[in-house]
């Protein structure tokens, strides 16, 4: 029997507009990777939404469809994009300077890639200090320039004829800050819009202006963004459905993979060291200590959670855990983290485990912004609203309710997510428990 009825969905008809603030290495590699995918000159590896099914019902049953053919999703051929970026570069020249993909590659979907030309962004320096770019809106209050974004979201929608849209945050990393009083309700944050109020980072403008326009948004990156009360509780009131924060990719994916088996053995660790070598434009945005400790906090927060060292303190109390990020230029997008990390086992003996990622961060990325996308718009259509914890799957530091700690254990968050669409179709939740043992 269906534990619940199935979950009214709206069809995913017409148009999904993806605007996206900040056209740079992760968002080009994402576009132009869906128009090569399109043209099938390449496959959406990484990707859940185009490649995983899903087992329903007893495994007796066997029934394990693709997950884009359980759920109602946005086809590719209905994606079309837009963004922002201080810089005036088409995608098809961003994607170039990004050096992720190869040119021959580019060339083949330079046609879309070159129509997408950013609109003037919304930026403060303060808030990035490594760049400085000539395409920003410069006139008014920062309340004026969430109204340009708004006309900029509605003229998308109309011109591109969209029926829905999502909004995707993949702009660099802004300084670390904190909540104050002008995030803590939406009559206080609207306040410091019209009196520029410092606080305010620019990321949070566009999501002010994307929940206005009833846009779901996702955060890519580590900033504070949407994880504020007035925000949440504009998501919740406007019946928007919004997730963040921090792709979860390269070195705390495979964080988030070793430290939940470690634990389910009940093996100790004493420290976890890790540093990375980064050479594209977010290596160097993030060279900067500001945007850097925005990246630490939520890179650090990780093993805690998974850890628990309140429940184990024997095994987990003393851990030492560093994080380091070092620009290199020579790598580019072609990220190097090592890992070395110091176990200990029965009757303490210590261990040694080492890991050299040499991965690809925005190839790495690209599939996560995907999947974002459509279930964002997925979330929307089935009348989902604010926080969606059941997509954690994809940050390092998932946005949950007030008073909940993040899950951060990658195999839970993947139950999660499962869970949530079989809920949605009113199918049984898995819990792994076999009963028949009992028969
Ligand atoms: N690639 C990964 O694996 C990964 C993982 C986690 C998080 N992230 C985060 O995703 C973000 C994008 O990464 P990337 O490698 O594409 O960086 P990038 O530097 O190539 O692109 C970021 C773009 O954002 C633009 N930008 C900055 N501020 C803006 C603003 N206010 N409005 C509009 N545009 C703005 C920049 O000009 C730049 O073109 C970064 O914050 C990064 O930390 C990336």
């Amino acid at each position: 029997m269906p534990v619940n009825s199935p979950v009214n969905i709206a069809p995913a008809q017409g148009k999904l507009g993806v605007l996206i603030p900040g056209l740079g290495a992760v968002a080009t590699t994402f576009i132009a990777g869906v128009e090569a995918i399109k043209r099938g000159l390449g496959r959406p590896i990484g990707s859940l939404t185009q490649l995983a099914t899903i087992r329903l019902g007893k495994r007796t049953e066997g029934r394990t469809p693709l997950i884009r053919d359980f759920v109602p999703l946005a086809n590719l051929e209905d994606l079309v994009f837009g963004g922002w970026d201080i810089y005036p570069d088409t995608a098809y020249e961003s994607a170039l300077h990004a050096k992720v993909l190869e040119p021959a590659l580019l060339e083949q979907v330079k046609e879309p890639l070159q129509a997408i030309k950013p609109m003037p962004a919304v930026f403060e320096q303060e808030y990035v200090r490594r760049l400085n770019g000539p395409n920003v809106k410069t006139q008014g209050s920062k309340m004026d320039k969430a109204q340009a974004l708004i006309a900029d979201i509605e003229n998308f929608r109309k011109t591109h004829n969209c029926d829905r849209l999502v909004m995707i945050w993949c702009g660099s990393t802004e300084v670390y800050h904190t909540p104050t009083s002008v995030h803590q309700t939406l009559a206080n944050f609207e306040a410091g819009l019209a009196k520029n109020d410092p606080d305010i980072a620019p990321s949070q403008i566009y999501a002010y202006a994307a929940l206005m326009t009833g846009t779901p948004f996702a955060n890519g990156a580590p900033n504070l963004t949407s994880d504020i009360p007035a925000l949440i509780d504009l998501a919740r009131e406007r019946q928007i459905p919004i997730c963040g924060k921090d792709f979860k990719t390269g070195q705390t994916f495979m964080k988030t993979l070793v430290a939940p088996g470690l634990k389910a053995r009940m093996l100790g660790l004493s420290g976890w060291f890790s540093t990375n070598i980064l050479g594209n434009r977010d290596g160097e945005v993030l060279e900067d200590p500001g945007s850097f400790k925005s990246k630490e906090e939520t890179k650090l927060s990780v093993l805690e959670q998974i850890l628990q060292p309140h429940l184990y303190p024997e095994l987990y109390k003393d851990l030492y855990h560093a994080v380091r990020i070092n620009y290199y230029p020579p790598r580019g997008d072609a990220k190097e983290g090592w890992d070395n990390i110091d176990i200990f086992g029965w009757l303490g003996y210590p261990m040694q485990i080492k890991i050299d990622f040499l991965c690809r961060d925005s190839i790495l990325a690209a599939p996560l912004v995907l999947d974002l996308v459509l279930f964002l718009d997925l979330a929307q259509r089935a009348g989902m609203k604010g926080i969606q914890e059941w997509l954690s799957f994809y940050f390092k530091a998932p946005m949950t309710a007030p008073g909940l700690y993040p899950e951060h254990d990658i195999f839970i968050q993947l139950m999660k997510l499962k869970n949530t669409l079989r809920w949605m179709r009113g199918e049984d939740l898995i819990t792994h428990l076999g009963l028949e043992y009992y028969d």
